[in-house]
């Protein structure tokens, strides 16, 4: 498949990484700047597998989009991506912002990341998913033999089992947690994953998982 990764951060190197050498996905990484160090250095790592040009040269070139960039640039991101008429996209972002409190959710309740990627991404089919746990669970979703959790909020049915598989791929249980609109839940749960790793001592190396009688 041909996958087009905007942000190629620590969550967009890792899963563009991830599904280029565990799928053998065509990986396109949309970016500011192709020609950093950094972005070379991830392609060069990948091969032939992996390229990087601007986020509307990744667009156009994938079936799926992944959108990896912080919640203050999403906006202007995608507006940089023009019509997305076809494509799926995975939103992956929390909309986080700092409060009296510390590291917090900048929205919530009654409205979602997820639902504003909807607004934002004209003609694009968007699926709330890969945010809740951290990169490195992405990298290796696996934990003594279990696999960590990631669901998939969407209100596109016939597209949901491919977004299922891709994330399946990754390694992870891949759960089907409904509408869009749950975005709203699975961002809460993502703030409940950094806030356990960085204040309450489990650190990044824990991952949520389904246990079933
Ligand atoms: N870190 C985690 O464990 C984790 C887990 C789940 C979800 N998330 C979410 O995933 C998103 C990315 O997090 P991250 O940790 O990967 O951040 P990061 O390491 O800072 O990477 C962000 C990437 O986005 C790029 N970027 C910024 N503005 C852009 C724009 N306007 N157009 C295109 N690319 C742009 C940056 O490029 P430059 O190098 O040019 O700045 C960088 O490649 C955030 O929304 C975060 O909340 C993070």
């Amino acid at each position: 498949m041909k996958l087009a990764i905007i942000g190629a951060g620590n969550v967009g190197g890792t899963l563009g990484t991830a599904w280029a050498q565990k799928a053998g996905h065509e990986i396109f990484f949309g970016v500011r700047d192709a020609k950093a160090d950094k972005v070379q250095i991830l392609i060069g790592a990948l091969g032939g597998k992996a390229r990087a040009g601007t986020p509307a040269e990744a667009a156009r070139f994938a079936d799926v989009i992944v959108l990896t960039v912080p919640w203050n640039a999403a906006e202007a991101a995608l507006n940089e991506m023009g019509d997305l008429g076809g494509k799926i996209l995975l939103d992956a972002t929390n909309p986080l912002a700092m409060g009296p409190d510390g590291l917090g959710l900048a929205i919530g309740h009654s409205i979602s990341a997820g639902e504003k990627v909807q607004g934002w991404a004209r003609g694009a089919s968007v699926f709330k998913t890969l945010n809740t746990t951290g990169f490195g669970n992405m990298a290796d979703p696996v934990i003594k033999g279990v696999k960590s959790v990631m669901f998939v909020a969407g209100d596109d049915a016939a597209n949901k089992p491919k977004v299922l598989q891709l994330v399946g791929q990754l390694g992870f249980e891949a759960i089907d947690a409904g509408p869009l609109r749950n975005a709203r839940l699975l961002e809460a749960h993502a703030m409940l994953w950094i806030d356990l790793a960085l204040n309450r001592g489990l650190g990044r190396d824990f991952a949520f998982a389904i246990l079933r009688r």
